[in-house]
């Protein structure tokens, strides 16, 4: 099993990521989101944490004023910028509990699949400082997965926080232990309350989503 941080396991799986949207039984699931999500953040100007290969930049940017996208690795920016080669997108290098201040402050806020790989502790901080980084009234879409038996990578140990875990394995043979949290419907609600307004959760066999707006701090 490797030593790897989540930034440099990210970084080696750049080149095999996107094989993780091509599970058959998911199919179903990515077609609807792909068509919600454009909706949920239309004509805003986006934060986007974590952008990876940029994915989901690419069904947003159509719609948005602009995409600032941040994500640690450099190698997952590469494909990004190749796929979503848009003037209003920036993919930009940066950290995700350390978010630049941009002006003026951006109207929405997406990042998929980036929760689950934030440890349980830091889930409250993580929110507020991604709050911070927006206008007051700004729309945040969060999204990530599910656990569904047979489909997702099996959990193979738990902290004494409550934080889950998976081995996984990359193209090369390399094995790695990486935090992925799968958070309820009422762990997000409990996350959120109080800090923000207008929550709404969307729920598909494979993924959820929370919807919500930022209130002045
Ligand atoms: C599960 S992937 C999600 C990628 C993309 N959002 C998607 O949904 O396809 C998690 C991403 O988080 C990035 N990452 C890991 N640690 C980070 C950090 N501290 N700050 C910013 N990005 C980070 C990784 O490089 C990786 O691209």
């Amino acid at each position: 099993m490797s030593n790897f941080t989540m930034q440099q396991y990210y970084g080696a799986r750049a080149p095999e990521y996107d094989r993780v949207y091509l599970k058959p039984e998911r199919q179903h699931d990515l077609r609807s989101i792909e068509s919600w999500l454009p909706l949920a953040l239309s004509g805003r100007s986006i934060l986007e944490i974590a952008c990876g290969t940029g994915h989901w930049t690419q069904f947003i940017a159509p719609v948005a004023k602009s995409i600032y996208a941040i994500d640690s690795s450099p190698e997952t920016l590469e494909i990004a910028r190749v796929r979503v080669p848009a003037q209003h997108v920036q993919f930009v290098e940066g950290n995700a509990y350390s978010l630049p201040t941009l002006t003026p402050l951006p109207s929405g806020g997406f990042a998929g699949f980036w929760l689950s790989h934030v440890p349980i502790s830091s889930v409250r901080s993580f929110l507020l400082s991604f709050n911070q980084a927006l206008c007051p009234g700004a729309k945040v879409v969060l999204m990530d997965n599910r656990f569904v038996e047979g489909s997702s990578t099996p959990i193979s140990n738990q902290d004494a926080d409550g934080n889950t875990y998976q081995i996984r394995s990359l193209a090369d043979g390399t094995t790695h232990q990486v935090l992925k949290n799968f958070s309820t419907e009422k762990q997000l609600r409990d996350a959120v309350a109080g800090i923000v307004d207008n929550v709404h959760y969307h729920e598909w066999e494979y993924y959820w989503a929370l919807e919500y707006s930022v209130i002045a701090s």
